[in-house]
């Protein structure tokens, strides 16, 4: 068996010291590129969130009041929208209606606002066909909601790809009505907030 010496300990300890400058070396060479594929600080945010504005709870209709298929109310939501001037917010009124919808419509009710998405006219609800083709130039064959400024026709009964309700069946809006948040508490149709951009 070899004898090791204290001689020989000593000068491998002393290569092993040597070694280690290289490995150093080799540590800062390579640690750009490994952060490169593994960067340990987040992408810069360049463009903040969106503002969404913020609204409280607010009963716009009791559920034992509107007890026939197409009953409806209006009513009008405030929206609190962060404004950066001394000010600190403003506060904007939202005109929605609520509609009850006959059964086998999928839902028992639908709260949507009534600014219109085309150009922000306020439309309206009407329960009574007639009224679609007198404001809206559009052969109704049931309610529908009717914005009177360029003719848009908005359908309770469907369903867009986005799953809003009130798909654009005439005219020329881009999209259904902004759709409120809400629940039903008992007999109270609570609405709690809106879907996000619904003033712009
Ligand atoms: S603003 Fe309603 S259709 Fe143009």
């Amino acid at each position: 068996m070899e004898q090791v010496t204290r001689r020989d300990v000593l000068s491998r300890g002393l290569r092993a010291l040597g070694a280690i400058p290289i490995l150093g070396t080799a540590f800062a060479a390579s640690s750009p590129l490994v952060r490169f594929f593994r960067p340990t600080v987040k992408p810069y945010e360049i463009s903040p969130p969106p503002d969404v504005g913020e609204g409280g709870e607010l009963v716009v209709a009791k559920a034992s009041e509107l007890t026939q298929a197409w009953d409806y109310r209006y009513f009008l939501y405030t929206l609190r929208l962060p404004e950066y001037t001394p000010r600190g917010a403003q506060h904007k009124q939202v005109p929605g209606v609520v509609v009850r919808l006959p059964e086998g419509a999928g839902d028992d009710f639908m709260v949507i606002s009534r600014i219109c998405p085309h150009l922000g006219c306020i439309f309206n609800y009407e329960r009574d066909p007639k009224g679609v083709l007198e404001h809206c130039n559009y052969p109704a064959t049931g309610p529908q909601f009717c914005c009177p400024c360029h003719f848009s026709v908005y359908d309770p009964l469907q369903k867009d790809a986005q799953g809003r309700r009130g798909k654009v069946i005439s005219g020329p809006a881009p999209r259904a009505p902004f759709q409120f948040a809400w629940r039903l508490e008992g007999d109270d149709i609570v609405v709690y907030g809106m879907e996000e951009g619904s003033t712009a």
